[in-house]
């Protein structure tokens, strides 16, 4: 063994007290961290060392030129995107699943038994999010894969209804594909999958200043279809205002017409924990596959996420993923293993963050965590209405902010205004396009998040307002 290498075993227990005492030092800050950084301070890339110089000089050399341009993601006023916390359990999780480094496959034989684990966690989830146990879930890298691997199968069974099997000849023909509002992730797996992302049926959405589906128009287009079956994405939360399908109506029209039914609900799925919020996703445990983000409102740390897709589907989901030619690995239907029901061969303990939030906090905790995150989007959706500089773009209907300056004459200083917000350090949100506005999204999903927090962002936006224009 080299010698680097066998002092840092040797020292296990100090390299990762130190760890600890930086890692604690880290979060204990979070909320004063700065929330962005230029970028242009990464200075030139370093050579591969050519004989080592063990972990704690790496330290020294990460925490000189990384540590202090870590912008503080995880932190209460971190709005941007859709990014969550990471509780103290998941943290626990984390390293755990680290240090245990098991490659998460199969529950039965004598190799590694993680994947009881990650069942054991796909299990809560279900009964968390009040979905029933008949989907079949498992954990990959983000809501971006969990929507592959539903449309994956979903692209397998339009090609069983048209009499082939796309998994191992190929796609031929066109796929039907219908959405209103889909997020760019699964139109990247459109594209993925073959089935192409230009190759979409868009409908109508249901009415003014809205971006969940239109009905009426949905049953005219698949009317139009002549019983060809298709796939219908639909959204249980889009990015912008949180616009949700109609469910209920949705599983409706599935006992009368022939299609995979799609849910995106990367965030919006933990509408299902709060009693005011939980009838947005009324109807929705008759979908065939759901997208389900836990980096997002679980607060675990990225990469993950679930999908869900309906037990009864399994042939479908093995014939998609499974390893063909690799008969060592034994029958994937008799023998449950991972690899054979999604993207991924080898994989980490992703469920581990996971379990140990849920375990830590159950369902009370996610609910309290779910209802601040909407209370807090309610009270700032309100100081925006109630002022004379912004306004809103959309009604706040769950956790997300869609605003812009009240002005619209001030509409080209909207970008400005937001590069000055988020240099100031103390918030960062993101741009966006909304109903022909130059908008700004603000996304509450983060579990130490306060009204205080709200506060101080509003008066920093209003002071910023009064230097634009
Ligand atoms: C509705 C929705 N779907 C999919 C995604 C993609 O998620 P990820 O970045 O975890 O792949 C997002 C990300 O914000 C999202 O909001």
């Amino acid at each position: 063994m080299k010698e680097y290498l066998k002092s840092d075993s040797e020292q296990i227990d100090h390299i990762l007290n130190i760890i600890k005492e930086q890692g604690t030092g880290y979060l204990n800050t979070l909320a004063d961290r700065p929330t962005s950084v230029n970028n242009d301070l990464i200075s030139e890339q370093m050579d591969l060392p050519e004989s080592g110089m063990g972990t704690e000089s790496a330290l020294k050399i990460f925490n000189e030129r990384f540590e202090p341009i870590m912008v503080g993601s995880s932190g209460p006023r971190y709005l941007g995107f859709v990014t969550g916390g990471t509780t103290p359990a998941s943290i626990a999780g984390d390293w755990l699943a680290t240090v245990y480094d098991q490659n998460t496959q199969s529950v039965k034989g004598q190799g590694d038994i993680s994947a009881g684990i990650e069942l054991e966690t796909i299990k809560m989830l279900l009964d968390l999010l009040g979905l029933p146990e008949n989907f079949l879930g498992g954990f990959v890298t983000g809501a971006t894969m969990s929507n592959f691997t539903g449309l994956a199968v979903a692209r397998q069974w339009i090609g069983k209804e048209l009499g082939k099997d796309f998994a191992k000849d190929g796609i031929s023909g066109t796929v039907k594909v219908l959405t209103a509002t889909p997020h760019s992730s699964s139109i990247k797996s459109l594209s993925l999958l073959g089935m192409g992302s230009g190759n979409i049926v868009r409908i109508k959405t249901a009415g003014d200043n809205r971006e969940a589906i239109c009905l009426k128009d949905l049953e005219n287009q698949i009317v139009q279809l002549n019983d060809e079956p298709f796939i219908l994405i639909s959204s249980g939360g889009t990015v912008n205002t949180v616009d949700f399908d109609d469910f209920s109506e949705i599983r409706k029209l599935k006992e009368k017409y022939k299609f995979w039914w799609h849910i995106d609900a990367a965030f919006g799925g933990f509408a299902a924990c709060s009693d005011t919020h939980k009838h947005l996703v009324e109807g929705w445990e008759d979908a065939d596959s759901i997208t389900v983000d836990c980096h997002k409102w679980l607060n675990v740390p990225y990469e993950s996420a679930v999908f869900f897709v309906k037990e009864e589907y399994r042939i479908l989901q093995v014939e998609t993923f499974q390893n063909s030619n690799a008969p060592y690995l034994g029958d994937p239907l008799d023998n449950f293993g991972y690899l054979n029901f999604l993207p991924e061969n080898s994989r980490r303990l992703k469920a581990l963050p996971a379990w140990f939030s849920m375990m830590a906090y159950g369902r009370d905790g996610y609910k309290a965590i779910v209802e601040n995150n909407i209370k807090l989007s309610e009270q700032f959706g309100e100081m925006i209405e109630n002022s004379d500089a912004f306004k809103l773009l959309a009604p706040v209907r769950l956790n997300t902010v869609c605003f812009t300056l009240k002005d619209d004459t001030k509409q080209d200083q909207v970008s400005r205004f937001l590069e000055s917000l988020n240099e100031t350090g103390k918030v960062f949100m993101t741009p966006t396009f909304y109903n022909s506005h130059t908008g700004i999204r603000a996304a509450f999903v983060n579990w130490q998040t306060q009204e205080k927090d709200i506060e101080l962002i509003f008066d920093l936006m209003n002071k910023i307002a009064a230097t634009v224009g």
